[in-house]
């Protein structure tokens, strides 16, 4: 799936997301948009200045961006229900797997139910060896800084679209990379729900 370009404006300041961002684990019966779906992803984890550096949303270690950011998509207007690695070059979406995972990945999410609700599921992963040549122990850690970053623009982005998310970080490690068919050296950080706030 190609994304349209992400919007560059909100309907609420940054402090209005910030005071009001709250975890979300209900969510309304219905499927997430393209333009949705792709402003998350951007927020997240996209390219704010195209260049040399492919400069993103959130800091990152000399700029080398280790992250890797999955979706797993059970209701998005337009797309399939798999699992898609985000391409934030291409600002685009490319599958990894076919089939709703999302009951599955709840289960992996020690049996978190309420997450398979929501229309799509981002999974963060890190590729350590991207960043440990270069940083040594040190750079594992700032894998994990840069996860929180992902996340915090994550539930921001989601505030202002009226959306909802909550960090999820009780996962089986490895048997989350077995279910997502993860490249050994990705390993998932964080999993984040997605959905439209339920008013009911
Ligand atoms: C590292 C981390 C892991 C978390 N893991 C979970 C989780 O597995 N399940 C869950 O429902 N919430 C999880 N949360 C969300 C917290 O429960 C939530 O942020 C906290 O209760 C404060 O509420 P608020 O985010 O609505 O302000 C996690 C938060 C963080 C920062």
């Amino acid at each position: 799936m190609q994304f349209p370009e992400p919007s560059m404006e909100g309907p609420i300041s940054v402090e209005t997301a910030l005071a009001n961002r709250r975890s979300v684990r209900e969510f309304a019966d219905e499927p997430l948009t393209p333009d949705s779906l792709g402003q998350i992803l951007w927020a997240t984890y996209g390219v704010s200045e195209e260049g040399p550096w492919n400069r993103r949303t959130v800091p990152s270690p000399a700029a080398m961006y280790p992250m890797e950011l999955y979706v797993v998509a059970g209701d998005v207007e337009g797309l399939e229900a798999g699992v898609y690695r985000y391409d934030a070059l291409g600002h685009s979406l490319e599958e990894v797997e076919d089939g709703d995972l999302r009951e599955e990945v709840a289960e992996v999410c020690i049996e978190q139910d309420w997450m398979a609700k929501a229309p799509a599921i981002l999974v963060i992963t890190a590729a350590f060896d991207r960043i440990s040549q270069k940083f040594g122990e040190r750079g594992v850690a700032y894998t994990f800084f840069e996860a929180g970053h992902m996340a915090q623009n994550c539930y921001l982005q989601a505030e202002a679209l009226g959306l909802g998310v909550t960090e999820v970080g009780a996962f089986k490690e490895e048997h989350l990379m077995d279910l997502l068919e993860l490249p050994p050296e990705h390993n998932p950080m964080l999993v984040l729900p997605v959905g439209w706030k339920s008013f009911e």
